[in-house]
């Protein structure tokens, strides 16, 4: 192990036997791709949240420096970090949550699709360990195309024994936290006051905004609703073109991710009415998965919203997006299947 690591552990080591006599309960959460663009403040955010008290950073790169960085905040979670595959089993051994932005980014011109050549396999790698180390963990997937790697990852746990469709769920909280920006742009309001549900999947069409059923209810022009979904629908794909090869969205993914997250541990407390949108394994389609409201408990999604009244647009909408969505699993199914 590097030199730093092991200052940084035992010096934590200390810090969670001073935590163990008189600890707050917490939770472990454990961040795969820690020292990613999404990743470090991923792991800032995280290492703010009450209800974390230990924080582990895996990645494959940097993880000494940006655990040695977090560490220093005043804040209660323990951080420990973790440097490459054979470090993967203690990062993973006892957690609650893991969270996966690990993974390559977009660059202009491409789709999320086109990153499923060198993602699939980091995920596929990523969820072996999970079955192995933390199999009651819930585990939240933001590494593209979420699409493809959410069924890639149910296929591992299912070949591992291990599959609970509750406990897996892939983040679609960026398309919710831009539908509320956008909408409440439109409609002159805080966006804290705005709620847009939005279901399907992540990727263009597959992203379906239902503006019928935003809270506080409101009505729009069809050139609003032609912008707004659109606007919705190519969020991610804006902030590649402004990063012109740097990258995809990385601080507003953390926020969302966090959001998200913040959710899942309140679930896991005991909280009631936690309901957020998520990409998990469904039946409110005739799609295997399926992004919808879940209420989220001890457990992880206890409950599956169905869709709710749509109007001719969503469900012309919907249409468009089951097909592409019909693809898009089934190839991250045959990926472990074949
Ligand atoms: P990045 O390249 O900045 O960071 C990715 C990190 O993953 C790097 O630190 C890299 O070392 C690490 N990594 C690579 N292989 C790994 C492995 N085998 N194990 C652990 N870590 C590994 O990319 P980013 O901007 O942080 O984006 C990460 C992923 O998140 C991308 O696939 C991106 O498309 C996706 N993303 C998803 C959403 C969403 O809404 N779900 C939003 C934004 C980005
Ligand atoms: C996003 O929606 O921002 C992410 O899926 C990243 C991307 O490639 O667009």
């Amino acid at each position: 192990q590097p030199p730093n690591l092991q200052i940084e552990e035992s010096r934590n080591l200390e810090r969670t036997n001073c935590r163990a006599k008189g600890a707050a309960p917490g939770f472990k959460v454990a961040i795969l791709g820690a020292a990613g663009g999404i990743g470090q403040p991923l792991a800032l955010l995280m290492k703010m949240n009450p209800l974390v008290s230990v924080l582990h950073l895996y990645d494959v790169v940097n993880t000494p420096g940006v655990t040695a960085d977090i560490s220093h905040m005043d804040t209660g979670a323990v951080v420990r970090g973790f440097l490459g595959q054979a470090q993967l089993e203690d990062a993973l051994t006892g957690m609650d949550l893991v969270i996966i932005p690990a993974g390559v980014p977009r660059k202009p011109g491409m789709t999320r699709d086109d990153l499923f050549k060198i993602n699939a396999g980091i995920v596929k790698t990523l969820c072996e360990g999970i079955a192995k180390c933390c199999p009651k963990a819930i585990v939240n997937v933001i590494s593209n195309p979420v699409n493809s790697t959410v069924p890639i990852a149910a296929e591992v746990f299912k070949r591992a024994g291990t599959f609970d469709p509750k406990r897996l769920l892939g983040v679609t909280m960026l398309d919710v936290v831009r539908a509320n920006t956008f909408v409440a742009e439109v409609l002159g309001l805080d966006p804290r006051d705005v709620d847009v549900p939005v279901v399907g999947g992540h990727a263009g069409v597959t992203i379906l905004p239902l503006l019928s059923q935003v809270k506080p209810p409101c009505s729009f022009t069809a050139q609003e609703i032609d912008y707004l979904t659109d606007r919705i629908q190519n969020g991610g794909t804006e902030v590649v073109e402004a990063k012109a090869g740097a990258g995809s969205a990385t601080l507003s993914m953390a926020y969302a991710a966090v959001k998200f997250a913040d959710a899942c541990l309140r679930g896991l407390r005991g909280d009631s009415g936690i309901v957020q949108c998520a990409f998990v394994a469904s039946q409110v389609t005739e799609l295997p998965f399926f992004a919808t409201k879940v209420r989220l408990g001890r457990t992880g999604a206890e409950e599956i919203y169905p869709l709710g009244p749509l109007n001719e647009y969503e469900r012309v909408g919907l249409e468009k997006a089951k097909n592409e969505l019909a693809g898009s699993i089934e190839k991250g199914v045959s990926f472990i299947r074949k």
